[in-house]
């Protein structure tokens, strides 16, 4: 990453700033197009809805999977085309699902009550099964597991076949996503041959493998090809797959502690990840400020909780100190998108690069912004 633009970034809009690099994500989303020829790449919208990257990927004509229908609504305003939108969704309305039917998208019902909504209403169906697949990761980020609450489980799968089958319904696809930030392929290569007999045994049209996979997608198409069909009958819904990698979190130190903290205008607000799944993110030196020292520093939040940390043991020579601005990598997927105003904290601001320019797609949040809704 250019340092140079990362710093012109933080100067335009203040810190702290969230910087996708466009190019880059639809390099990956390419990636994903091309190590599975015909396949539809749905991006988890949640991974990343900044508006200006899901226009260039929808522009790229890569597909969205969206959960409820604000994400519906952002892939839609992308300008996503209804046939590469998969809607999943374990907790949805019978409200939502009518509406993503009526969207176009198709629709994975995760439960049986939401598949005897469904098959009730015109529209493109599949489902959602929990494989009792371990993905071998944090256990938060294991939805495949056997007693996580997503999908239906396989032993209820007869009857889901039945409830289609008697609405005189077909089933476009079977699915499952078994987890996040998963770094071996062994469980996909399992849910892959999973999924293709229980295609054969339901009829499905389409195999969705769900997201989940950390690695280059080249190695992850090398992995389960063997075991499926034609990659024209298959989803994919990477969301961190695509992003991740393209995105930084810009913060400037604030204060320091001797006792080792260097304290950050971010923390768990804007970047939940470390606390939540004792999440490893890169750091860089943009930018010197203060001299105080080589540390090892913890880079600590403003926020008032004591877990409040974005990396520990810091060591980026001495100029770490007041003023120096800080980037934090592997920031662009679930940063942004599971900040919240906790502490009076204002969601940060979001820029973008493109072709090697800088602009901003979303301002940061203001007091007005949240004092709107108090009636
Ligand atoms: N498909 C479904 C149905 C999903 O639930 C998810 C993510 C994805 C695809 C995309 O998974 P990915 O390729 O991004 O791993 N907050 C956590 C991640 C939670 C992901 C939830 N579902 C994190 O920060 O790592």
């Amino acid at each position: 990453m250019n340092r140079a633009l990362l710093a012109r970034a933080a100067d335009r809009w203040g810190t702290p700033l969230y910087v996708t690099d466009l190019d880059a994500a639809a390099a990956r989303a390419g990636s994903w197009q091309r190590a599975l020829p015909g396949a539809l790449v749905a991006y988890a919208v949640k991974a990343n809805p900044d508006p200006a990257l899901l226009r260039r990927l929808a522009r790229d004509g890569i597909g969205f999977e969206v959960v409820g229908p604000v994400e519906l609504a952002q892939a839609q305003r992308a300008g996503a085309s209804p046939d590469r939108i998969v809607a999943n969704g374990i907790g949805q309305t019978d409200a939502d699902l009518v509406a993503a039917l009526a969207a176009g998208a198709l629709v994975n019902a995760e439960s049986i009550g939401a598949l005897e909504t469904l098959v009730r209403h015109p529209g493109r169906i599949g489902v959602r099964v929990n494989p009792a697949v371990d993905a071998r990761t944090h256990r938060h980020l294991a939805t495949g597991a056997a007693d996580a609450k997503f999908g239906i489980a396989l032993d209820e799968l007869p009857e889901a076949v039945t409830l289609v089958r008697d609405s005189g319904r077909r089933l476009e696809s079977i699915g499952a996503h078994i987890g996040s930030d998963v770094r071996d392929l062994e469980p996909f290569v399992e849910l892959a041959s999973m999924l293709a007999a229980l295609a054969v045994e339901t009829g499905a049209e389409r195999i969705d493998l769900g997201g989940g996979f950390a690695g280059p997608p080249e190695a992850y198409a090398a992995a389960v090809r063997a075991h499926l069909p034609d990659a024209s009958r298959l989803t994919v819904e990477p969301g961190r797959g695509i992003v991740a990698e393209a995105g930084w979190l810009l913060t400037r130190v604030v204060r320091t502690q001797a006792r080792g903290h260097l304290i950050a205008d971010a923390g768990m607000t804007e970047l939940i990840r470390p606390m939540l799944y004792g999440a490893r993110h890169p750091v860089m030196l943009v930018a010197p400020g203060r001299s105080v020292g080589n540390g090892p520093w913890t880079l600590s939040g403003p926020v008032c909780e004591a877990g409040d940390v974005l990396v520990g043991e810091v060591r980026l020579g001495s100029d770490v100190g007041e003023g120096a601005l800080l980037a934090i990598g592997d920031a662009g997927a679930y940063g942004l998108s599971m900040a919240s105003n906790y502490n009076g904290r204002l969601r940060p601001a979001q820029a973008v690069i493109e072709g090697g320019e800088l602009r901003l797609s979303r301002g940061r949040e203001t007091l007005e912004d949240l004092l709107a809704r108090d009636v």
